[in-house]
């Protein structure tokens, strides 16, 4: 992360702007296909209210956005109580720009950003290959339970923040934006 001017091939990640919004929307087409989602997605998680409103990060290259990343809300039904935790989705870089380390600093400066908040859990969805090596390991080795069967178990992941306490076990419940979009697991391409 640079606080500098930068030049026009460093990479500099910020919180995302309002002005922001449409190249977010434009980065994300691009990394997850056209027909996808998930633009939708960052607009519909910004614009539902919610206990802790969402965090995004951009990564720009000579000004531009070209990655993103958002962390937003959801809930874990732990034995003692609904604890509020992050969700990381989605993460995005333009192809053009991946595989030069993007999607690693914005995963980096999101679990940083979420340490601060004091929310002790960041689950998302993923390559174990990916996370693995960022910061997260299985959630369900450590006793939480994926919100929907259609989530391999290998690609659900969550990584412990500071003010995580053993007790803090149980189900995710995405946020309802998640549902709205269907965009929680993977459906069966045959059904
Ligand atoms: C995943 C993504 C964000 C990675 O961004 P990036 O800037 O290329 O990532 P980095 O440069 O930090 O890391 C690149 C490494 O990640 C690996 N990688 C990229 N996508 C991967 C995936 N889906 N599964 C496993 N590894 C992956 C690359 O092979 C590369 O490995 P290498 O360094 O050994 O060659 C980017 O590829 C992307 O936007 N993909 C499309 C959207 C997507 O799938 N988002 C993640 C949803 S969970």
């Amino acid at each position: 992360m640079t606080t500098d001017a930068p030049s026009s091939t460093e990479v500099t990640i910020r919180a995302e702007k309002t002005e922001d919004r449409l190249a977010v929307r434009r980065v994300h087409a691009l990394a997850f296909g056209h027909h996808d989602p998930v633009p939708d997605l960052v607009d519909l998680l910004r614009s539902t209210a919610a206990p802790l409103a969402p965090l995004g990060l951009v990564a720009t290259v000579g000004g531009e956005p070209v990655g993103h990343v958002m962390l937003s809300h959801s809930r874990l039904d732990a034995p003692r109580r609904l604890v509020n935790v992050w969700v990381l989705s989605p993460l995005g870089v333009e192809p053009d720009h991946q595989r030069r380390g993007v999607g690693t600093a914005l995963v980096t400066a999101a679990l940083k950003t979420a340490g601060l908040t004091g929310v002790p859990l960041v689950f998302l969805e993923g390559s174990p290959r990916y996370y693995g090596s960022r910061g997260f390991e299985s959630a369900s080795a450590l006793g939480f339970r994926a919100p929907s069967l259609r989530i391999p178990d290998p690609a659900f992941q969550v990584a412990r923040m500071p003010a995580y306490e053993p007790w803090m076990t149980g189900t995710l419940v995405y946020s309802d934006p998640f549902w709205a979009l269907d965009c929680v697991g993977l459906r069966d391409p045959q059904a």
